[in-house]
């Protein structure tokens, strides 16, 4: 799981972990292999019920404390510094951040969309972009982007593409792959224009 290893490089010893919509809790178990105690949540209880056996059966059930909960609503937030957000939209993301008062020293997201959406309103929340990281799974780009506390004034490039990137490489990838997909849709939406009009102006560095 190259994205789910993406975050857990992003996480040190110092951090108390949140991984909300945990699913088979794949994190918590990486984690725990470092020897990190973190905290698991799903919305759905049998979710959390297969994760709670399945790390049982890995013997590191003892690292992970699990919670069925949507959002944070059943979560001790005081216990925990930094929120995982991997797999879920955008939506889904800040509707859960603009229900607590609790401020993150530490946020990282693998939204499944409109990225340019949870970069404005997560500066708008207090949060702002620490760096970002385009990963490559089974031949999907995905997006993470690392959040810390405080605001950035951002330009159109870093809303549409990102800020900081730290693979570059798999940014031009994607970029490119992102032109050749609206090649012919150019002139029919215009936030498609001036997304594909950014991306040919970009510079790399
Ligand atoms: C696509 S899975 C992602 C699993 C894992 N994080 C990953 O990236 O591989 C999304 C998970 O989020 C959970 N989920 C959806 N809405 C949620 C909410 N409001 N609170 C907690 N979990 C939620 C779903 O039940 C599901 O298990």
């Amino acid at each position: 799981m190259i994205r789910l290893e993406a975050i857990n490089n992003r996480i040190t010893l110092n951090d108390t972990v949140l991984d909300i919509g945990c699913d088979t809790a794949l994190l918590g178990s990486m984690l725990a292999k470092r020897g990190i105690h973190s905290f698991a949540s799903d919305i759905k209880e049998n979710i959390v019920k297969n994760a709670y056996e399945k790390a049982c059966n890995e013997k590191v059930n003892k690292y992970i404390t699990f919670i069925v909960s949507d959002g944070l609503d059943n979560v001790k937030v005081n216990e925990i510094d930094t929120l995982v957000f991997a797999g879920m939209g955008t939506y889904t993301i800040l509707k859960i951040l603009k229900r607590t008062k609790k401020k993150f020293k530490k946020i990282i997201t693998i939204s499944n969309n409109n990225h340019n959406i949870l970069r404005i309103n997560m500066n708008s929340l207090g949060y702002s972009i620490k760096e970002e990281e385009i990963i490559k799974e089974n031949g999907k780009y995905y997006n993470l982007i690392e959040f810390k506390p405080g605001n950035s004034k951002y330009t159109k490039e870093e809303i549409l593409i990102g800020k900081n990137h730290q693979n570059i490489g798999l940014l031009i990838e994607k970029n490119n792959y992102l032109l050749m997909k609206y090649k012919n849709l150019y002139d029919k939406s215009d936030s498609i224009k001036e997304l594909v009009d950014v991306i040919k102006n970009y510079k790399y560095n």
